[in-house]
């Protein structure tokens, strides 16, 4: 080994630090504790028997391309099987719009990647999806957080930080949103704060990232066009993922984009990762071919459904008074807000060892370091009575606190 490792290290690594949501995961190994940490879907929705099955079929048939290399833009049955699918939703995507990546994870790295040099702006929620501010840190961006309301970020503070830019000549390389669902608050953007959010992009000629893991699993409500789609110019990039519709293990996702926009992030991926892995782009393309997708996501929206609805009753009946949260329409997680005194973050520790029982500290997701008595619960992965039982000691723990 060196004599001084630190020495070596680039500047950007030095800047990041492990996510404190990957440390907590390890904590689900221990069988007492009840986890709302992590983002994780229940593993009852993983379609195992489909999947061996179609497996052996396609090692026997087509090995050849699922055991080789692939193209860097994805392999083009899956990328076919995605653009029929928006197409049948009614957004105009085709091929040249689409490439495939190893979970939108890389996705945000390679947009990263792409448009960010050190010192450089990017505007992003308060709160906002750790992995995402994570992945802007290690290029150096500088990220300006933007309050938000019910509908999503606001506007006129967004329009305020655009202007101060101007001022001094910059402008930011993106508008970082998660507008269905958004990790970690649980609301959803409505169309006109959309709407307006796209005009403000255009205004002062600015990307916007449209990072929506969550769209598809909606519980109530009506689902609102993507941003994508509403802009139609081609300034919103659209990250994708099977990670919460099929299972994260896979690790695939996509990116829908302009033709010139996606061009650059391939020559970002070709020296990531060559390609997203052939093997598990095949199966999960020949999965979508069967039709197993869309069956799929209806069994995981009928069980999420009931398990959103039993932890929106749970935290009436157990959070002491000065709690709130907002009740979300789909994906995986809500946030709530204590009363100001307490601060989630320095009570985690106890919370674990007192009563057995996680959550994230909301402050994670605050690039401004705010949100200390905030804290975000998944609801998706712990089952039902799990869900009871962590419920019960998060109340009883925080009523002691308060
Ligand atoms: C908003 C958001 N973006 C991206 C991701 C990364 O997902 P994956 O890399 O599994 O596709 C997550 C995961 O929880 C997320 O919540």
């Amino acid at each position: 080994m060196i004599s001084d490792l630190n020495q070596a290290l680039s500047t950007n690594i030095k800047g990041m630090k492990r996510s404190a949501i990957r440390e907590l995961l390890k904590l689900i190994e221990n069988p007492n504790i009840i986890s709302f940490a992590g983002g994780l879907p229940s593993p009852d929705t993983f379609p195992v028997t489909e999947l061996k099955e179609i497996i052996n079929e396609v090692m026997d048939k087509e090995a050849h391309i699922a055991l080789q290399y692939g193209s860097t833009e994805g392999d083009n049955l899956l990328r076919t099987m995605l653009v029929n699918r928006y197409r049948k939703q009614g957004v105009d995507v085709s091929l040249e719009n689409v490439i495939i990546t190893t979970a939108s994870q890389q996705g945000l790295d390679l947009i990263s990647k792409m448009l960010i040099d050190r010192g450089d702006y990017v505007i992003v929620g308060l709160p906002s999806y750790l992995g995402g501010l994570s992945a802007f840190n290690s290029y150096g961006a500088i990220p300006i957080g933007i309050p938000m309301d019910e509908e999503g970020e606001d506007p006129n503070i967004m329009e305020a930080e655009l202007q101060k830019l101007q001022a001094m000549g910059k402008k930011p390389k993106f508008i970082y949103v998660i507008p269905d669902f958004q990790n970690p608050a649980g609301m959803t953007m409505s169309e006109n704060r959309r709407k307006q959010i796209i005009a403000l992009a255009h205004k002062y000629d600015v990307l916007i990232l449209e990072d929506s893991p969550y769209r598809e699993l909606r519980y109530e409500g009506t689902q609102c066009k993507t941003m994508y789609e509403l802009d139609g110019t081609g300034q919103v990039v659209l990250l994708g993922t099977f990670s919460k519709i099929f299972c994260p293990g896979y690790r695939i996702g996509w990116v829908i984009g302009h033709p010139d926009v996606l061009d650059k992030i391939v020559v970002g991926k070709q020296a990531t990762d060559l390609c997203t892995p052939a093997f598990t782009q095949r199966i999960v393309a020949r999965y979508m071919e069967k039709g197993l997708l869309d069956k799929k996501i209806e069994q995981i929206r009928a069980m999420y459904q009931v398990k959103q609805q039993n932890m929106l009753k749970l935290l009436e009946d157990n959070m002491p008074q000065g709690c709130s949260w907002i009740h979300p329409e789909g994906g995986l997680f809500l946030m709530v807000t204590c009363p100001p005194q307490l601060d989630t973050g320095a009570l985690l520790k106890e919370a674990i060892t007192e009563e057995q029982v996680a959550y994230v500290a909301g402050t994670s997701f605050f690039c401004d370091g705010g949100g200390k008595n905030t804290l975000r619960l998944n609801f998706s992965y712990e089952s039902l009575e799990k869900n009871v039982e962590g419920i019960r000691r998060l109340g009883r723990f925080l009523k002691k606190r308060i």
